[in-house]
């Protein structure tokens, strides 16, 4: 990780110098690419002069389709909100020339939002690649002053809970919170990156009666089933196909079903998918997945 790590900021420090060499500014770019309505809202949040003439920067820029599937409360929110909207376009920024050549799964990039960073995802031989979840749709436009790579949703959701932070801050995510502090996860889960498959309350309280009291009379056991859930690196939905089979870090695989836009894992329906978290991603699902070794406890 390390090492990979220094490669990349060699070889992003070695890019900076040489890589704009388009004819014109990032903000001339992003309307003759036709991200029109993301040059109208950096104009409203005051960022079009840093853009245009600061950098060199690279932007993820939405289309205009990916401004005009926002919810309507969020895109609300950015237009009554001028300190919101600067926050979101500024998540869309990173320092330096980034060319789709020098992203790396599961990498992190800093962005001119402090301390918010964008997670580059890359899926099936590196065909699909991803930015908080959001597709990479055109890459490497070049600017004189930086580098334009379109996506095809905005990040307005912009990650900053770790997994178990942010299962605890919501309503229905209590009993995997406390059931992976009484199996003495906590310290695991906030390394990562992992994908998390988060059952809701309602499913802790469908298992039989006695199943949980006879795993949690071993710290093995009760590990394992959570860990049953937890599967390393950062799988968004999109990066998913059709029977696919993930690892997860209690040894097992666990089987993915997608059709008409259902997802199962196992046999678990996904009823919230894509939750960005600071480390990996959070799919809510309707069902505790029981591992092979614990299915003879009742
Ligand atoms: C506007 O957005 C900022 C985040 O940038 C937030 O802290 C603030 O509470 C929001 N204001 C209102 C009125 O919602
Ligand atoms: C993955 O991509 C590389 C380079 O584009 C190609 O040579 C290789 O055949 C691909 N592998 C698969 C399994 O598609
Ligand atoms: C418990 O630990 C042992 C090795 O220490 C392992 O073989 C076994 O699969 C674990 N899980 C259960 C549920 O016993
Ligand atoms: C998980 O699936 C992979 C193939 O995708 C296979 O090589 C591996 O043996 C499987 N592991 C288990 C524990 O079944």
């Amino acid at each position: 990780m390390r090492v990979n790590l220094l490669c990349l900021l060699v070889s992003l420090a070695g890019a900076v110098s040489a890589l704009s060499t388009g004819q014109s500014n990032l903000i001339q770019l992003a309307s003759s690419l036709g991200a029109n309505t993301l040059v109208s809202y950096v104009q409203q949040a005051g960022l079009t002069d840093t853009l245009a003439h600061g950098g060199p920067f690279t932007i993820f820029a939405p289309s205009d389709d990916a401004f005009n599937q926002l919810p309507p409360d969020v895109l609300n929110a950015l237009k009554q909100n001028v300190s919101l909207l600067k926050d979101v376009l500024k998540y869309h920024v990173v320092r330096g020339d980034i060319l789709s050549s020098d992203l790396i799964n599961d990498f992190v990039l800093p962005t001119l939002l402090p301390y918010r960073k964008i997670r580059v995802n890359m899926y099936q031989n590196n065909t699909i690649v991803m930015m908080t979840g959001s597709r990479v749709t055109a890459v490497d436009k070049m600017a004189s002053n930086g580098i334009i790579h379109v996506i095809d949703h905005v990040m307005y959701n912009i990650p900053d809970h770790s997994i178990l932070t942010y299962a605890a801050s919501q309503p229905n995510l209590g009993q995997l919170v406390y059931n992976a502090i009484r199996a003495n996860l906590q310290t695991t889960l906030q390394g990562g990156p992992f994908t998390v498959f988060a059952p809701v309350d309602s499913a802790w309280y469908d298992l039989p009666p006695n199943f949980l009291n006879t795993v949690f009379l071993s710290l093995n056991k009760s590990q394992e089933l959570l860990e049953y859930h937890v599967v390393s690196g950062t799988y968004y939905s999109g990066g998913l196909v059709d029977g696919q089979k993930v690892p997860t870090v209690a040894g097992g695989n666990l089987t993915v079903q997608i059709s008409g836009g259902q997802v199962l894992i196992d046999n678990a329906h996904v009823t919230h998918a894509d939750i960005s978290v600071t480390n990996g991603v959070i799919h809510v699902i309707d069902k505790v997945m029981v591992p092979a070794v614990l299915r003879n406890i009742t």
